[in-house]
C-alpha cells in the first residue's frame, strides 16, 4: 500500500496534520494503535492557549514560556509558536470547535505561570470537543484512510531516508509494509512509564522507541512535568483536575487547613507547575493536600466545570463544597525526538509533531494549555 505520507497516532498532532495534508491533495493513512479517539487529546482539559486580548502579546506570552521552561527553551520556536495561536485557534474555530464565548467574543481562562487570561476552552473538556471534531472532518476526507487497532512495530528506512512503516493490522497475525514519501510521529508521551499518571493507556512513548531505534535524536527526555493536582484516592491517582480550577480561583490546602502556597511562591496557586508540585509534595509529608473552591459560588462552578463535577459526584464529593484530594502525577513529556522548526527529525523524511516532538518549546518545563497549541 502505497500513500503519501502515513501519519502514526491521532490526537491533535495527528488528526490535523492529516486534513491539512488531504485538503492540499495528498494520500493519507492514519495508523492508530487503539480507537482513533483513545488518544491524550481527548483527555485535555484546561484549553489552548491564543495570544487573543488586546491587552496581551507575544512578548508576554513568550516570557511566561520561558520562565516556566527555565530558560532552557528554545526561543526562535517560542516565537513561532506564539504569533502562530491566533492562527491555530482561528482554524480550530473554521473546523467547527465550539470554544466557549460571549456574544461571538472568545471567553479566556488562565492557568498556572501565565501572566494574562489567553487560553480558549470548552468547558473543562476542551481536547474531547477539539479530537470529535476533527475526527469527524477526517471521516469526511475521501484522502485519508483510518486503520485502527494497528500497531507501527518499525519505521521502514532506505538510504537514511524514511520509506514507510512495517504494522500488524487488528487481528493480523503476521507484520506487513506500508510505504510512503513521508511519515509522521504523532504518538504523544510516555507518562505509562510512571505509576501515577494523568496520562491514558495508550501513552507507552513506542513511537518515540521505534525512532530511537532507527537512530534519530532524541533530546530533553529527563524534563518530565508532574500535574500538581490528580485526584488522589487511597494513595491512587484517578484523574486530572484542571489547572484552570485554580485559574478560576481554587485554593491549595494542607492537612491543617493552611493555605500552604504563601511558603513557597508569591505566585500561589497560580505558579508554574513545577514549582507548585514541588511545593504539594513537601506538604503531603505531613498528611494529605486538598484543593479547596467552597469561597465562590457553587452554581457557577458547577456550570464551568461540568465533567468534574460529575466525576466527583460518583466519588460523593461536591467540586464547589468538599475538600478534594490531590497529588501530583506525571502528564507531560517535555523532551522527544529532536525537529527543527518545520518538524523535520534528524532522518530524512521523518516528521514529528506533539508530545512525541521536542521543538524546544516547552524548555525544561511546559507552561500550561502550550501542548494543544504546539500539536
Ligand atoms: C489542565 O487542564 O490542567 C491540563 C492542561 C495542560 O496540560 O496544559
Amino acid at each position: 500500500m502505497n500513500y503519501d505520507v502515513i501519519i502514526i497516532g491521532s490526537g491533535i498532532a495527528g488528526l490535523s496534520s492529516a486534513i491539512t495534508l488531504a485538503q492540499a491533495g495528498r494520500k493519507i493513512a492514519i495508523v492508530t494503535k487503539k480507537l482513533i479517539s483513545s488518544g491524550s487529546t481527548n483527555h485535555a482539559q484546561g484549553g489552548i492557549v491564543g495570544v487573543l486580548s488586546q491587552i496581551d502579546s507575544v512578548e508576554e506570552h513568550v516570557k511566561d514560556t520561558m520562565i516556566a521552561g527555565s530558560f532552557h527553551n528554545n526561543e526562535n520556536a517560542v516565537t513561532f509558536m506564539s504569533k502562530n495561536s491566533r492562527k491555530a485557534v482561528e482554524w480550530l474555530l473554521e473546523c467547527g470547535v465550539p470554544f466557549a464565548n460571549n456574544d461571538g467574543k472568545l471567553e479566556l481562562t488562565r492557568e498556572g505561570g501565565h501572566s494574562k487570561r489567553r487560553i480558549a476552552y470548552v468547558g473543562d473538556y476542551t481536547g474531547k470537543a477539539i479530537e470529535q471534531t476533527l475526527v469527524k472532518k477526517c471521516k469526511r476526507e475521501k484522502n485519508i484512510s483510518i486503520f485502527e487497532n494497528t500497531f507501527a512495530l518499525e519505521l521502514l528506512i532506505n538510504n537514511s531516508r524514511c520509506t514507510g512503516v512495517q504494522v500488524v493490522f487488528s487481528k493480523a497475525d503476521k507484520s506487513d509494509e506500508l510505504f510512503s514519501n513521508a511519515v509522521i510521529i504523532a504518538t504523544g508521551g510516555a507518562g505509562q512509564v510512571y505509576s501515577r499518571t494523568t496520562n491514558p493507556k495508550v501513552s507507552t512513548g513506542d513511537g518515540i522507541a521505534m525512532a530511537c531505534r532507527a537512530g534519530a535524536k532524541i533530546s530533553d527526555m529527563e524534563f518530565i512535568q508532574f500535574h500538581p493536582t490528580a485526584f488522589t484516592k487511597n494513595g491512587k491517582t484517578k484523574f486530572l483536575l484542571s489547572e484552570a480550577l485554580r485559574g478560576e480561583g481554587a485554593y491549595l490546602r494542607n492537612k491543617k487547613g493552611e493555605r500552604f502556597m504563601t511558603k513557597y511562591d508569591e505566585r500561589m496557586e497560580l505558579a508554574p507547575r513545577d514549582v507548585v508540585a514541588r511545593a504539594i509534595y513537601e506538604e503531603e509529608k505531613n498528611g494529605p493536600v486538598y484543593l479547596d473552591m467552597s469561597h465562590l459560588d457553587a452554581k457557577e462552578v458547577h456550570t464551568r466545570f461540568p465533567t468534574l463535577t460529575a466525576r466527583l459526584s460518583k466519588y460523593d464529593l461536591d467540586l464547589a463544597r468538599d475538600l478534594i484530594e490531590v497529588s501530583p502525577a506525571a502528564h507531560y513529556l517535555c523532551g522527544g525526538i529532536k525537529v527543527d522548526l518545520n518538524g523535520e527529525s534528524s532522518i530524512s523524511n521523518l516528521f514529528v509533531f506533539g508530545e512525541s516532538a521536542c521543538t524546544g518549546v516547552h524548555g525544561a518545563n511546559r507552561l500550561a494549555s502550550n501542548s494543544l497549541l504546539e500539536a
